[in-house]
């Protein structure tokens, strides 16, 4: 009887995912740019300032609480992408060095931005790419 309700089970779990299968010939969704974000903090950003934005003490700042980070948008997407240190920001506190992200496109810089603002106990506002685009004169 527990194996015949299982297995019943196991056919009505399987019958639900064949249901919930991709439509054929259906356009992929456009992911969300929180995502976008995510992904591209992912790709670029986690080998130095870890998955969880603490960076590594005295290697690598941390993101969370950064004034920076948390400060003018004009001035973080200058620093990201073009690698202009803002007035704010100290140069010798690190003996490594950050590279450069200049390929990156303003709506990427945006959705990046965006997500860094709003993760790691971050909480300021989002990052739009008509802001980024500006202040990199583009
Ligand atoms: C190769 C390591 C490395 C990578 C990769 C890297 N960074 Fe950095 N980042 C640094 C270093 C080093 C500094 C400090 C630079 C300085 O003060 O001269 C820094 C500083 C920063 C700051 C200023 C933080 C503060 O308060 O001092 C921000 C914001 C930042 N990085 C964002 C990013 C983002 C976003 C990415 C991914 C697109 C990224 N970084 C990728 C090494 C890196």
């Amino acid at each position: 009887m527990q194996t015949r309700s299982a297995l019943f089970l196991i056919a009505f779990i399987e019958s639900l995912a064949a249901c919930s299968g991709p439509t054929p010939g259906a356009a992929p969704a456009a992911p969300p740019a929180a995502d976008a974000g995510e992904r591209i903090y992912t790709a670029n950003c986690v080998p130095c300032h870890q998955q969880n934005g603490q960076g590594i003490p005295g290697v690598y700042p941390s993101l969370a609480g950064s004034p920076v980070v948390r400060g003018d948008p004009a001035a973080l997407a200058l620093w990201v992408v073009r690698g202009q240190r803002p007035a704010s920001m100290a140069a010798g506190r690190y003996g490594t060095m950050m590279l450069s992200f200049g390929w990156m496109k303003a709506e990427d810089a945006a959705a990046l931005l965006t997500y860094v603002r709003s993760n790691f106990g971050n909480s300021a506002s989002p990052v739009d790419s008509a802001t980024v685009a500006r202040a990199l004169g583009n």
